[in-house]
């Protein structure tokens, strides 16, 4: 592979992003490609610093700045992180990218989306995903499969969550060819199913060029 895949995990809390990038990740690594995953916010050392207030700070973090620390994270994720391996040719998979944005800060927060695009494509370079997969389900289904402990983002409130996930929908809408809404209310066999069906297309194509 002469350029590396960027593949991007979203959806809101409890929907099985991480549950499957780890199956894939495996599909991936047993078929001989070289992989690594990592998440935001949070991936690296200052991320992981950024992550722990945004998801751990007890007192009030203005709407404002949840939508920076969120971009400082990203920024020197992908510039330190995802660019390089990319650069390598190896496949990266991304739990939560620039769609997160869109869909907590956006739609959820109600903020500017045009701004949060072009806030978007300052924090990565316009590095967009080859491959974003959303995961689809209802509020009471990830409620419950999060069970009681919530961190700050997920402890909003659940009409907060029904923004999210309706933006995250009209996001798909407007981008059919890369994001890619997958039903998880389903079994997680049947969610992985249909999620190697279209990478497996996609490393078709890529082969055949
Ligand atoms: N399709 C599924 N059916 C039933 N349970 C599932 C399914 N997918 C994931 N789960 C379970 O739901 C819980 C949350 O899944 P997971 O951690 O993968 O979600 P997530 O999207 O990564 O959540 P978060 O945003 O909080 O990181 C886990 O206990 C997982 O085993
Ligand atoms: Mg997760």
């Amino acid at each position: 592979m002469e350029k590396g895949l960027f593949i991007t995990f979203e959806g809101t809390d409890g929907c099985g992003k991480t549950t499957q990038i780890n199956k894939v990740k495996s599909f991936l690594t047993s078929k001989g490609y070289e992989v690594v995953v990592t998440r935001e916010p949070g991936a690296l050392d200052i991320g992981q610093k950024i992550r722990d207030i945004l998801l751990h700070h007890e007192g009030t973090i203005s709407d404002k700045c949840e939508m920076f620390l969120f971009l400082a994270d990203r920024s020197q994720h992908v510039d330190t992180f995802i660019k390089p391996y990319l650069e390598a040719g190896k496949i990266v998979l991304c739990d939560r990218y620039t769609d997160s944005t869109i869909a907590y800060q956006g739609f959820g927060r109600e903020r500017d989306i045009n701004l949060l695009k072009e806030l978007n494509d300052i924090a990565t370079g316009k590095l967009m995903p080859d491959l974003t997969f959303l995961y689809d389900v209802s509020i009471e289904t990830a409620q419950k499969r999060l069970g009681d402990e919530r961190d700050r983002m997920e402890s909003i409130g659940t009409d907060f969550d029904l923004k999210v996930r309706n933006g995250y929908k009209r996001l798909s809408e407007e981008n059919p060819d890369r994001i890619k809404m997958i039903n998880a209310e389903q079994s997680i066999e049947k969610v992985y199913e249909d999620t190697i069906s279209i990478i497996s297309k996609l490393l078709d194509k890529r082969s055949n060029k």
